[in-house]
């Protein structure tokens, strides 16, 4: 098993479930509200060393409570601490999480996460071998996420782009992307193709592959998820579970992707898994600690097999 670089966010999420959003000039009462560590890079660094990857997460907080909350969480998964700059002139990163129904909003306050540059990846990727998977999102600046994957296409890694959030993305940054997974709003947001076309996939996957990207999967919520690599399409199916919270689902998929293609597997031979993991996550409320195991995910996959035959 090769290593996974993880680089990205850690935000301290404050989460409200709440019975509507509120409107303008608005106030309203709250169901519950709770505190978890989350923020996209972070949670997909858990994800990984969950099914028992060996992980190395390069971010930054602040030097407040949440920073040390966050960075002892990572630990706790047993995520080297080393890595995680410190800032004493910056907060650490927050996201506000609004939860109605099965929905949910976030707004993210970078804070230190604006603070990882294009050094601290050098740095942080500095005994990363051809083989090792970098995976970022896009909560830190895009001028580090370029450089970061020039740097890992230059060593020889396997890399992977989850671009949440979305924004448009250049031929620089895609040149050296093996693995994109975007869920369809940000596929329809990068692609500019309507994602309630009949033809969105037939569309969407040719565009990222003609810019050099390798393979694509676009994740579809309920509707599971869309592999295309140039020659082949297929559609997996998402297993069926009562929603809760589908804070980190994104994640804990792209997380699980990561550790296939670690393992030296095809990418498409995880897409089953990551459902299931995904489809743990969502079955909890919060970001991190709804993330299951390796032996969880195993479980539920066993039980998914079963069901499926049980029909058949
Ligand atoms: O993907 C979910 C994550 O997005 C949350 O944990 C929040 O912090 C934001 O980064």
């Amino acid at each position: 098993m090769r290593k996974i670089f993880v680089i990205g966010s850690m935000n301290m999420d404050m989460v409200f479930r709440v019975p509507v959003v509120p409107q303008r000039g608005e106030t309203i009462m709250g169901d519950a509200f709770f505190m978890n560590p989350g923020g996209k890079g972070a949670n997909q660094a858990v994800a990984c060393a969950r099914q028992g990857a060996e992980v190395r997460m390069i971010g930054a907080v602040g030097t407040d409570v949440f920073g040390t909350e966050l960075v002892e969480a990572l630990q706790k998964a047993g995520i080297p601490p080393e890595r995680i700059a410190h800032h004493p002139q910056t907060p650490t990163g927050t996201a506000l999480i609004l939860i109605t129904g099965s929905d949910n909003r976030i707004v993210v306050a970078a804070g230190a996460n604006a603070e990882v540059s294009p050094h601290q990846i050098e740095e942080g990727l500095r005994d990363a071998f051809p083989g090792d998977v970098l995976l970022m999102q896009m909560e830190i600046p895009y001028a580090s996420i370029v450089h970061g994957f020039a740097l890992a296409k230059k060593k020889g890694m396997f890399t992977i782009l989850n671009p949440a959030p979305a924004q448009l993305l250049d031929e620089a940054l895609l040149r050296n992307v093996d693995l994109i997974v975007p869920n369809e709003t940000e596929a329809e947001k990068i692609t500019g193709f309507s994602a309630h076309s009949p033809l969105f996939s037939a569309r969407a996957i040719p565009f990222f592959i003609e810019q050099g990207v390798k393979e694509v999967v676009i994740t579809l919520g309920a509707s599971g998820c869309i592999y295309g690599n140039g020659e082949t399409i297929m559609n997996i199916p998402a297993q069926p579970v009562e929603v809760v919270d589908t804070t980190a689902a994104g994640d804990t998929f792209v997380g699980s992707l990561a550790v296939t293609a670690a393992s030296g597997a095809p990418v498409a031979s995880g897409l089953f898994r990551a459902t299931c993991a995904a489809a743990l996550t969502i079955s909890k409320m919060g970001a991190q600690c709804s993330i299951p195991t390796g032996e969880e995910i195993d479980r539920f996959m066993e039980e998914c097999r079963k069901t499926r035959g049980s029909r058949s």
